[in-house]
């Protein structure tokens, strides 16, 4: 990879240490960091130690007029390839997610128009803090990427979610988003996980859909260089480094957030979107009959991989379905490719322990020709499909044998 930049923002949090760490590995991968330390990260790392390792200036005040004449900070938030905010800090997640700009490091994340990577650190309550999920949560609408925070011991003597990544994770994202991959300026799609149908305000039909594969080909698609955007329902799961994942529940909501992801070069439907869902949603909890337990009924839920196979403008030029079959799995799910008019199906015999499991057996199926792969890890599946599309959408990458 030819020698790129990254904009780091440093901020306050007894993390902060484990980011000159970082400017080391990247600077071994060839990645300079030109750093913006905060005023509360200027309280944990001295400048010197971030510029000694930077070897830049390292930027700290917005009304410094030395540093302005210099680089103007709008310049300096787009002078990089990458925005990076690690250790993020819960004050700096809160201005990012609501637009605030009143020092550097906030009017650097206002003002940039590269992509931004939030590397998340502080103490367990405060990121299971409602606003901090909230805040999140726009985040990642807005397309910041995020890596960690991971679980563990933290330095306030609890434990949970609310760690730094490790700085060799936060490297893998980075070079994630900074690949040249083969599918560099193609844009993809990937749903993934369950979908939920409320019944009523506490209960809900759904299935035992891990996500785990749906989550595996975005991360390689993403590797590979891929613009991707994975439609979710409900999972235990971290978004992949370098993923724009958006959450939902319902199948209509996946159908919206799928439909709103257009224009793209490919989508693979990998969710077990449920088939139906309770016809009326009560508003309100449904109380114990006294005599007879109350009829469910139900309606059909939109198919989406059928929706976005519909022949028209925004059609993605290659739509992948996943087929898990019980029985006659090659035969069954040839006829969903007829069904469905998609132009690929994975399938998959899921009579075994696939579902919640991390290995997969599958069946690549072409309109003109199928393929069998042997029994091996949903990373690897997920790599081979990445592969394959790759080579469909005309990219460099050689298909995996
Ligand atoms: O019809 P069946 O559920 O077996 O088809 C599975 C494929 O269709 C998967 O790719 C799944 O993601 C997709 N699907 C969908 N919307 C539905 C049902 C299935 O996108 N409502």
């Amino acid at each position: 990879m030819s020698e790129k930049r990254v904009l780091l923002v440093i901020g306050g949090g007894i993390a902060a240490y484990k980011s000159l760490e970082l400017i080391r590995l990247l600077a071994k991968a060839n990645v300079r960091a030109r750093a913006i330390l905060t005023t509360a990260g200027a309280q944990f790392v001295t400048p010197l130690s971030v510029g000694a390792l930077s070897g830049d200036k390292v930027y700290q005040d917005l009304f410094d007029l030395t540093a302005e004449a210099e680089m103007g900070h709008i310049e300096l938030s787009r002078s990089a390839d990458l925005v990076v905010v690690a250790p993020a800090t819960a004050d700096l997640m809160a201005k990012a997610a609501n637009g605030l700009a009143n020092d550097l490091a906030s009017t650097t994340l206002l003002a940039t128009d590269k992509k931004v990577l939030m590397a998340p650190a502080m103490n367990v309550r405060m990121w299971e803090h409602s606003a901090t999920r909230r805040n999140f949560a726009r985040l990642q609408a807005d397309g910041v990427h995020f890596v960690g925070p991971d679980q563990g011991d933290m330095a306030c003597g609890e434990y949970g979610y609310g760690r730094l990544a490790e700085p060799e994770a936060i490297r893998d994202a980075i070079l994630a988003l900074l690949s040249d991959g083969p599918l560099k300026g193609k844009r993809a799609l990937v749903t993934a996980g369950p979908t939920i149908e409320a019944i009523d305000p506490v209960r809900f039909l759904s299935n035992r859909s891990s996500g785990k594969q749906g989550y595996a080909i975005a991360a390689a698609l993403a590797e590979l260089g891929a613009e991707v955007t994975l439609v979710s329902g409900p999972t235990n799961l971290a978004a992949p480094a370098g993923v724009k994942r958006v959450s939902v529940e319902s199948a209509d909501q996946m159908l919206r957030a799928c439909e709103k992801s257009l224009p793209v070069d490919v989508a693979i439907c990998v969710a077990a979107v449920a088939d139906w869902r309770p016809a009326l949603t009560a508003s309100e909890k449904i109380k114990k009959g006294k005599n007879s337990a109350p009829a469910i009924a139900l309606a059909e839920n939109p198919d989406i991989l059928a929706t976005l196979s519909k022949p028209g403008k925004k059609r993605p030029k290659l739509v992948i379905g996943f087929a898990a079959e019980t029985n006659d799995v090659e035969a069954n799910a040839r006829a969903k490719i007829a069904k469905k008019g998609c132009d690929w199906i994975v399938a998959n015999d899921v009579s075994g322990d696939v579902m919640g499991g991390d290995e997969n057996e599958v069946l690549l199926i072409r309109r003109d020709g199928a393929e069998a792969w042997p029994r091996t890890s949903k990373a690897e599946v997920a790599k081979r499909i990445a592969a394959a599309v790759t080579k469909e959408l005309g990219g460099k990458a050689r298909e995996r044998k």
